[in-house]
């Protein structure tokens, strides 16, 4: 069989904002709310744990109300379109929500972490952890109590998998940016990776991004109406 067009497909918290759920750097977005250096880097945690467990929490406790919206079920559906015509689709999310899982998608990699997932920081075991997390906690890993914390990324640690990212990119025919505000790296430098080697990069979102300029092909408006619709013109190629 011909092998299929390859898609790298990197996505940020617009994508699940009609789903319900905050963007950060919107004017009622996260960052609007909290300071990112107490809940979302490590000096924060170390100087209050209770209150980055607090602001986990809440956030985890909204996964079990959301449901995915048209976008993550586009991207579901492309990927299985793909892999039946001998290509394949790889999702990289910045997102720590599961909104892509629950649309479908089986090709997810978490680069900032996921929310429903804790990790404990001595042992570094991690594993599904759906409930609320908290410094009375023993690692069900290695015993220790106090350790556990959400496996997310914060700022100032090292996302995930950015070797088999960068594989993808090098052997991708297209990068397609959706719901993101290109502020954050190593994220908002994938469009200049793919462009470097002279992939066509498609961006997908509200208002252009920070880097809008990188890209080949730029399309504006809600995810759930302008994803599905290149979703379907991609397909129909
Ligand atoms: N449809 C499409 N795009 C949207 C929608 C929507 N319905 N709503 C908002 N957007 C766009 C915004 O215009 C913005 O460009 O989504 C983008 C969200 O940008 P940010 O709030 O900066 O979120 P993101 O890019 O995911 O942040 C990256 O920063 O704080 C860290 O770890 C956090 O993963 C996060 C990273």
């Amino acid at each position: 069989m011909a092998k299929g067009p390859r898609i790298v497909v990197l996505t940020g918290s617009g994508v699940s904002a009609e789903s319900g759920l905050s963007t950060f750097r919107d004017k009622d977005g996260i960052w609007a709310k909290y300071d990112y250096r107490q809940v979302a880097t490590p000096e924060g945690f170390a100087a209050d744990p209770a209150l980055v467990h607090d602001f986990y929490n809440q956030r985890r406790r909204l996964l079990k109300g959301i449901a995915p919206n048209a976008a993550h079920v586009a991207l579901a559906e492309l990927e299985a379109g793909l892999s039946a015509a001998g290509g394949a689709l790889l999702v990289v999310t910045q997102n720590v929500d599961n909104l892509h899982e629950k649309a479908g998608s089986a090709n997810v990699l978490h680069m900032h972490g996921e929310l429903a997932k804790a990790r404990c920081g001595l042992c570094e075991e991690a594993g599904e952890w759906p409930g609320d997390l908290s410094i009375d906690i023993e690692c069900p890993f290695c015993g220790v109590k106090g350790a556990m914390r959400p496996d997310v990324v914060w700022f100032g640690e090292t996302p995930k998998y950015l070797d088999e990212i960068a594989g993808a990119l090098a052997r991708a025919d297209q990068f397609v940016s959706i719901g993101t505000s290109g502020a954050v790296y190593p994220a908002a430098g994938f469009v200049r990776d793919a462009r470097a080697l002279c992939i066509p990069c498609t961006e997908l979102n509200l208002e252009p991004s920070d880097n809008a300029g990188a890209f080949t092909e730029r399309r504006y408006g809600k995810a759930s109406e302008i994803v599905p619709q290149w979703a379907r013109e991609f397909l129909a190629e």
